[in-house]
């Protein structure tokens, strides 16, 4: 474990889009050995926080991979994974990775998972846990898709620019959620969709944190929300969204988007989207 730099280095433009492209390289490869490793069988190598969270032998060998690929390309660097890789670096820069974003989904051999990988810089006031993507990339393999973003340098999928949909009304938004593992935190969240339903087009609940927030970015969701969600789920693809044009909400103004609560929506209808979520209307 090396030292932790005092305050966050200055990253330049062309830093950014270097970091970028290595988080897309490194989440392009990952996602093809998670998908093989899919083709070849799952089993469940352990459970967490409760019995329906589990981890596989793909999570723990893909994170492995992705931060031998990382300390690779920038040896100095931190990481932190989801699956127990920890680093502080020296350099100030610290690489967030989910290996496996939608386990659940992976574990039935549904489609929609995802490799996450963040390049991200200490911010107290950006987001809940105190860091701040400055490049990110999110690969889901089986549908060929790659989402990448830097900061301020916009973001893509397979290489062309996205953009969030241009949706007014929050009655007729196609809105992605999620739940937590565990009952206490699913009953709550039981509470908000039950206030959320009646109010917007449907609800979407993809399985993949990760995958949802670039749906956003595509526009292929309107907006989404979720309580709960930990760096490694929305690190990269909350960067995604953003460059894509979407407006990120906390619980208040006071706190910053992150576990209380994130969202993302175009700024036409985060705030209307943002009171139904706290039941201010
Ligand atoms: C989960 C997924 C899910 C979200 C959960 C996350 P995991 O991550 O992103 O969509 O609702 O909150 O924990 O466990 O599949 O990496
Ligand atoms: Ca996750
Ligand atoms: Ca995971």
């Amino acid at each position: 474990m090396t030292e932790m730099p005092s305050s966050a280095p200055a990253v330049s433009a062309a830093l950014a889009a270097e970091l970028a492209a290595i988080a897309a390289t490194v989440a392009e490869t990952a996602g093809r050995r998670i998908a093989q490793l899919r083709d070849a069988g799952v089993d469940v190598a352990a459970t967490k926080s409760s019995a329906t969270d589990v981890v596989t032998a793909a999570d723990r060998e893909a994170e492995r991979l992705v931060a031998a690929l990382i300390r690779e390309a920038r040896p100095d660097d931190g990481i932190l994974g989801e699956e127990g890789a920890s680093d502080s670096g020296t350099t100030g820069i610290t690489w967030v990775v989910d290996p496996i974003d939608g386990t659940v989904n992976y574990l039935y051999d549904l489609p929609i998972f995802s490799v996450s990988i963040a390049a991200t810089v200490s911010d107290p006031t950006a987001f809940a846990d105190g860091r701040r993507a400055v490049a990110g990339a999110v690969c889901a393999p089986r549908s060929g898709e790659l989402f990448v973003a830097s900061a301020g340098g916009g973001a893509t999928r397979n290489g062309v620019p996205i953009r969030v949909s241009a949706q007014q009304e929050l009655g007729l938004a196609l809105v992605g959620t999620g739940f937590g593992y565990t009952s206490e935190r699913r009953a709550e969240q039981a509470e908000v969709v039950a206030r959320v339903l009646p109010r917007v087009r449907d609800i979407r609940r993809l399985g993949s944190a990760a995958y949802d927030l670039c749906m956003v970015a595509s526009g292929r969701l309107d907006a989404y929300y979720e309580r709960g969600l930990q760096p490694w789920d929305y690190a990269a693809a909350a960067l995604i969204a953003r460059e894509a044009g979407a407006e990120l909400r906390g619980v208040d103004e006071r706190t910053p988007p992150g576990e209380p609560l994130l969202l993302a929506a175009p700024p036409a209808i985060a705030g209307a989207l943002h009171d139904t979520v706290s039941a201010r209307r």
